[in-house]
């Protein structure tokens, strides 16, 4: 049973005698943070104490009295200010989890009426090498297309691969002027990718030089100002202490910029290849932007080089997405909407949404400074036209209820704008959300990506994961106290398993709004919240049963009485029936991370269990029985739950 969402309509129904918007109040009962206060708890009466006019535990007890409850849980208890705590029926949670044993669904049921969801996500600008923010998209959506299917929504994941950026303009450019023929005939996207690099280096340069003598001479200006404001604060200014604080940030700021410029300018003119490049390619930025241009008029020779390097480039991210196991069921990137681009602009313009401005067409949004431009003044559709295009194709063409955008945090404004001028547009029905995340940063804290052509590549990140996954598979293995268990085609594949899931969980586990470290000791430690320790927690449950020879399926068809004696087996028996909560949390919050929080809640309650209750020793048959259903109901929650992430589990490890 989805047990919060159950509660949530008792909950409504009560607040119903007192207020009209009860939904705010019934998200206010949540899984209780606390066993010793129960299993439940709500928290709703306090606010509306405030907005009653009335003690909030009186609101509490009327809320008490006329709450039905009683089949699931324990009279409830108000305590402190107002809490009500619920705590479920000991025989009540017993014959539920005897349920569980035999539901392929482990308690959660589909929702009912489906909406259509379409999950834009992973959208890499082909041709570039893909970085870790592209695998952040990746893996969760990726995680979002499982679990909303799992519930039942229907789902479309859609990778709106960049197909037609200015990327293509550099390649063009790279090229015709500095093609190695040999490796372009050897590794086709390997070349490409050196090119998108070297010309991207070098228009980088002429940029980085050409901004650096203005950058030198605002920092002496700002350190002089600041200078003067530290003289009048010595001098007893108090009331300029917060303008010197922000000054100096600012300063700061500004001399770690010249710093990187100066080390990118050395890194080119140190290398006496790229330096010569450089000094004979000064308007290649120019140059490529030109390329890019006639690419997009249709300028045969162009197009026919982008016909030709493509699809080498999408192989190239297919051979990565099979890598990680995740599929799309379209992949309709930017090229695709080129023909739908200038009716566009005049449908908005026939709206009178957009007007020109500056030679640009725009749309003004009230409450934003930036215009959301849709046609630049040398003619050039934008990122944003085609993302309107995009939208008007999901809703007209794929019926989509809901889309969501599983992008990087840093494009929060384009999607504000975005929305806003869809609902304008005509598209108020459709529900549209930025899932945005946060950047990776490596050990040092600062994004793991470096300057354009130095992201780590991604596959190289991957092959690093098992190899480390290996080690640790290996050392596991080894130290067995019966010795070695696993063969070498075993070992590989559980290093597989554990290095590629090592690397998803890491992403998972995080809040996905905030920025997180990149690590690998933690991210492939056996203890604590990672992949690998609840892969091993899944492989020590079926060593049970293989040493016990006790078939899973046979103890399943017994239909084994469930029998919470324990404290510790209660709690477990909890943290299983909550499976379909995280599974809807998790989908109504697009937060993979209320999973990955519950799986590891689960794994922890099962360790508990295990170190107290014996469970193969047990001498009493029944009891014996419901212990071994708790394993076998703990491995599948964990091994489903897990592959709702787009993570495997092992038989043995
Ligand atoms: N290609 C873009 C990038 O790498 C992401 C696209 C996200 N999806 C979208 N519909 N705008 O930054």
């Amino acid at each position: 049973m989805n047990l919060l969402a159950e509660l949530r309509r008792r909950f409504q129904q009560a607040l119903d005698h007192l207020v009209d918007d009860s939904d705010v109040y019934t998200s206010m009962v949540r899984p209780a943070q606390d066993a010793r206060f129960g299993d439940y708890q709500a928290n709703c009466a306090m606010p509306l104490g405030k907005i009653l006019g009335r003690n909030p535990r009186d609101v509490a007890e009327s809320l008490v009295a006329s709450l039905k409850v009683d089949d699931l849980c324990e009279p409830p208890e108000v305590a402190g200010p107002g809490f009500i705590n619920l705590k479920l029926h000991q025989e009540w949670l017993a014959a539920e989890t005897a349920r569980l044993v035999d539901d392929p669904r482990l308690g959660h049921q589909a929702v009912e009426d489906p909406l259509h969801y379409v999950i834009d996500f992973s959208s890499p600008n082909v041709a570039k090498p893909m970085h870790v923010g592209h695998l952040r998209s990746t893996v969760i959506g990726d995680a979002l297309v499982r679990v909303l299917g799992f519930q039942g929504q229907r789902v479309t994941g859609d990778n709106h691969v960049g197909d037609w950026g200015t990327q293509f303009g550099m390649i063009i450019q790279g090229y015709r002027q500095f093609l190695d023929a040999d490796a372009y005939a050897e590794d086709a996207v390997g070349e490409l990718a050196r090119l998108y690099r070297l010309v991207s280096r070098i228009a980088g340069y002429h940029e980085t030089s050409a901004a650096l003598p203005g950058q030198r001479s605002r920092w002496q200006e700002r350190q002089a100002e600041l200078g003067r404001l530290e003289e009048m604060i010595a001098e007893g200014d108090k009331s300029r202490k917060s303008a010197a604080k922000k000054l100096r940030a600012e300063v700061a700021g500004l001399a770690e910029t010249i710093e990187a410029a100066e080390v990118e300018l050395a890194a080119v003119e140190t290398d006496e290849h790229l330096a010569r490049l450089a000094d004979q390619h000064p308007e290649i930025a120019e140059a490529s932007r030109a390329e890019t241009a006639k690419l997009h008029a249709g300028d045969p020779e162009n197009r026919a080089l982008w016909e030709e390097f493509l699809p080498s480039c999408l192989e190239a991210m297919d051979a990565i997405y099979r890598r990680l196991d995740v599929e799309f069921a379209e992949r309709l990137g930017e090229s695709y909407y080129q023909p739908m681009l200038a009716d566009v602009v005049e449908s908005l313009e026939q709206r009178e949404l957009a007007r020109t401005s500056e030679g640009a067409v725009c749309v003004f949004i009230e409450g934003n400074d930036a215009p959301f431009i849709v046609r630049k003044s040398d003619g050039a559709f934008t990122y944003a036209t085609t993302d309107l295009a995009t939208i008007r194709h999901r809703v007209e063409q794929q019926q989509a209820d809901v889309i969501l955008y599983v992008v990087d945090a840093r494009q929060g404004e384009h999607f504000r704008l975005l929305f806003d001028t869809a609902r304008l547009w005509g598209f108020a029905e459709t529900e549209f959300t930025h899932v945005s995340f946060g950047t990776v940063l490596g050990e040092d804290r600062r994004p793991f990506k470096t300057r354009s052509g130095d992201t780590v590549g991604l596959e190289s990140l991957l092959d690093e994961a098992v190899v480390r996954a290996r080690r640790i598979v290996d050392e596991n293995d080894d130290a067995k106290p019966e010795g070695p268990e696993l063969d070498e085609a075993t070992r590989a594949a559980v290093a597989e398993a554990v290095g590629i899931g090592g690397i998803k969980y890491a992403d998972l586990h995080h809040n996905r709004d905030s920025d997180y470290q990149f690590s690998w000791d933690k991210m492939l430690a056996t203890n604590g919240d990672t992949a690998t320790y609840m892969q091993y927690a899944h492989a020590r449950i079926l060593g049970i049963f293989r040493r016990g020879e006790v078939d899973r399926e046979t103890l399943r068809q017994g239909g084994p009485l469930i029998v919470l004696g324990d404290e510790v087996e209660r709690a477990l028996a909890m943290a299983l029936n909550r499976f379909a909560d995280a599974i809807d949390v998790t989908a109504t919050e697009c937060r993979p991370n209320v999973l990955t929080q519950y799986l590891f809640e689960t794994a922890n309650a099962f360790s508990t269990f295990y170190n107290a209750c014996p469970v193969l020793k047990e001498p009493d048959a029944g009891r014996r029985d419901s212990r071994l259903a708790l394993c076998d109901l703990t491995a599948r929650v964990l091994a489903r739950g897990l592959s709702l992430l787009g993570i495997d589990v092992c038989e043995q490890m």
